[in-house]
C-alpha cells in the first residue's frame, strides 16, 4: 500500500484548504428569492446520512439558482424552467473539508449559458462532501446512484442519455465517472477538471472516471503531481504545462512545506487551474489547443506539432465543441495532448520554438533566455547547458504572438560556485510552433555573453494584419 502515505499528506493539504476556503469562499450575495447551495459545517455533518439536492439554472434565470426537485416537472402542471428538448450540464463539486460552498459555481454555469442553451443542473453534495477525505471518498458512489435516479427522472420525461454532458471538478469527476458507468457509458459527454488523484490512481476503471464512462471522455490536467491523478482517465487528456506546476503558482516540490503554513490560493492553485481555463474557454476569446505526444519533454523540445497521424489532422481543443473537435474515428482511447498556457485569463499562449547552439563549453552552465514584448508581460526560461552538446531547443509559452516579440535577452547564469569563464553564443533563434509551411526563424548570431551579464536584443517586426 504504497500509496497511503502521500494520500495522507494529501489529506492534510485538502483539510487546510478547505479550512482557508471558508473565509476566502464567503464573498458571494445571493439575491434572497434564489436559491443557493446547501451550507453545512463540520458540527452539523451527520454521519451516513445522505444529502444531495439539485439547483436549476437557465437562460431564463442564468444568475438566480432555483432548487430542483423531481416532483417540479409535472406535464400537466410544471413548476420549473426544466426543459426536456434542451441538452443538460451537470455540475459536480469535490470535496469540501468544512461545508464552505464553492465559490466558482455560477461563474461555471453562467459561462455554459452564454455558449449554449441548456438546462444547468448543480448537484450540491456538500453535506456529504464535507468530512474526511477517505470518507468522502467511500460515499461518492452513493452521491452517483442518487444523481442516477434524477437522471432516469428526467428520462422519463423525455431527456436522452446523450443530451446530458457531466462537468465534474477534482472528486466530483470520479463522481461523473460512476454515474456514466451506473448508466453503461451512454451518458453524453463527461469533462473532468483535474480529476483527483489521491486514493484514485491505484483504482479500477469502475472506480474512477474512464473512457467508458461516456460517448466522450475528456480530462484537463493541471495538478497531477498532488492533488490531481497523473494517468490519462478519458478519451483525450489535456495537460496543461506539463499537467503538473501552473504558471503563476507555487511549485510543487514547496507545496508540502506549504501546507503546514497555509496560503489559500498557493496550495490549490495548480488544482484549481484546469477549473478557470476551462471556464475561459468557454467564453471563447482564443483557442486552447492540445498537440499529441509521447512525453511532455519530448513536446518542450518542439518535436510534436501535428496531429495528423493521432487525429487525421485535427488537434482538440478545449471547450464545447462535439469530442472536443476531434473527427476521427473511432475516438482516441486516453491519449495524452500537451500545450502550455500563461498565468492569468485567458490563459492562451503562443507556443515559440527557442533554439540556441553554442561553443562547446569547459563547464555545465545555465542559459536564461527571456522573450520581451512591450506592454506584455516576459516569458523566461532557463536552459541547462551541459559539455558534451551545444545545441538545445525549447518551447516557450508568451502571451503575444511572435512578430509581437520585440526583444531577446539572454544571460549566462550558471555555475555560480564553480568559475565559469564567458560564453559563447554561435546563434539563437525563435520561430512560431507549429511550424508554418515557409519557416523562416529570426535568429541573431554570434554572441560574447560574460557571466551575470544580460544582453538584449531588439527586433524590429512588423504583424502582417
Ligand atoms: C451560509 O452560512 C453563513 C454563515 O453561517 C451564512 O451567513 C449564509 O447565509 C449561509 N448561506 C446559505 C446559502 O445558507
Ligand atoms: C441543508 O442544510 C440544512 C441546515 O443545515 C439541513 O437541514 C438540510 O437537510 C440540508 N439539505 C441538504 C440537501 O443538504
Ligand atoms: C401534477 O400537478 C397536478 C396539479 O397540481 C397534481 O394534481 C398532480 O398530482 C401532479 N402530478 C404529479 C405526478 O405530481
Ligand atoms: C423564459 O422566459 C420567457 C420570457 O420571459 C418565457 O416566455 C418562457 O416561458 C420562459 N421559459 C421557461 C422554460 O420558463
Ligand atoms: C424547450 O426547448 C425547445 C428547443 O429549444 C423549444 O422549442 C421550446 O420552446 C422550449 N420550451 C419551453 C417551454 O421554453
Ligand atoms: C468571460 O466573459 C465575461 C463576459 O464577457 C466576463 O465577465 C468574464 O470575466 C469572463 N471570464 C473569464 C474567465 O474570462
Amino acid at each position: 500500500m504504497a500509496w497511503e502515505h502521500n494520500t495522507s499528506t494529501a489529506f492534510i493539504g485538502f483539510l487546510l484548504v478547505c479550512v482557508l476556503s471558508v473565509n476566502a469562499g464567503g464573498t458571494e450575495a445571493p439575491k434572497l428569492e434564489c436559491d443557493d447551495l446547501n451550507n453545512t459545517t463540520w458540527l452539523d455533518y451527520r454521519q451516513g446520512n445522505l444529502q444531495v439536492q439539485y439547483l436549476l439554472l437557465t437562460r431564463n434565470n442564468t444568475d438566480c439558482a432555483s432548487l430542483f426537485t423531481l416532483d417540479s416537472l409535472n406535464e400537466t402542471h410544471s413548476t420549473t424552467s426544466f426543459n426536456t428538448s434542451l441538452p443538460t450540464k451537470v455540475i459536480i463539486h469535490g470535496f469540501r473539508a468544512l461545508g464552505s460552498k464553492p465559490s466558482w459555481v455560477s461563474s461555471l454555469a453562467q459561462a455554459l449559458l452564454r455558449v449554449e442553451d441548456a438546462n444547468v443542473l448543480v448537484v450540491d453534495w456538500i453535506d456529504s462532501a464535507s468530512f474526511a477525505y477517505n470518507r468522502v471518498v467511500e460515499s461518492y458512489k452513493d452521491v452517483a446512484i442518487e444523481i442516477s435516479v434524477l437522471i432516469n427522472h428526467l428520462k422519463n420525461h423525455g431527456s436522452t442519455l446523450e443530451s446530458f454532458h457531466f462537468i465534474g471538478v477534482s472528486l466530483g469527476a470520479h463522481v461523473a465517472g460512476f454515474v456514466g458507468t451506473l448508466f453503461d457509458g451512454k451518458l453524453g459527454r463527461i469533462t473532468g477538471l483535474d480529476p483527483a488523484g489521491p486514493l484514485f490512481k491505484g483504482k479500477d476503471v469502475y472506480d474512477r472516471l474512464d473512457p467508458s464512462d461516456a460517448l466522450f471522455v475528456e480530462a484537463i490536467h493541471t495538478d497531477s503531481d498532488y492533488f490531481g491523478i497523473s494517468i490519462p482517465v478519458g478519451h483525450v487528456d489535456f495537460f496543461l504545462n506539463g499537467g503538473m506546476d501552473q504558471t503563476g503558482c507555487a511549485r510543487s516540490r514547496f507545496k508540502s512545506i506549504l501546507i503546514y503554513f497555509p496560503v489559500y490560493g498557493y496550495v490549490i492553485c495548480d488544482h484549481m487551474r484546469a477549473l478557470h481555463v476551462y471556464i475561459s474557454a468557454l467564453n471563447g476569446s482564443c483557442a486552447l489547443v492540445g498537440f499529441p505526444c509521447s512525453t511532455y519533454d519530448n513536446f518542450l523540445l518542439g518535436n510534436c506539432f501535428d496531429c495528423q497521424s493521432t487525429f487525421g489532422g485535427t488537434c482538440p481543443r478545449i471547450g464545447l465543441q462535439e469530442n472536443s473537435g476531434l473527427t476521427v474515428h473511432p475516438l482516441p482511447n486516453q491519449q495524452k495532448v500537451y500545450l502550455l498556457t500563461t498565468s492569468s485569463p485567458p490563459f492562451c499562449a503562443h507556443h515559440i520554438l527557442v533554439e540556441v547552439e553554442v561553443s562547446p563549453l569547459s563547464k555545465s552552465a545555465e542559459l536564461q533566455v527571456a522573450l520581451r514584448t512591450v506592454g506584455g508581460p516576459e516569458t523566461i526560461n532557463s536552459f541547462k547547458l551541459h559539455t558534451k552538446e551545444n545545441a538545445y531547443r525549447r518551447l516557450f509559452g508568451h502571451p503575444e504572438v511572435l512578430c509581437r516579440v520585440d526583444s531577446i535577452m539572454l544571460k549566462s547564469t550558471g555555475a555560480r560556485f564553480i568559475r565559469q569563464g564567458d560564453m559563447h553564443v554561435v546563434s539563437v533563434c525563435i520561430s512560431e510552433f507549429p511550424f508554418k509551411r515557409d519557416r523562416k526563424p529570426l535568429c541573431v548570431t554570434n554572441i560574447n555573453l560574460d557571466r551575470f551579464v544580460s544582453w538584449t536584443h531588439e527586433f524590429v517586426q512588423v504583424c502582417e494584419s
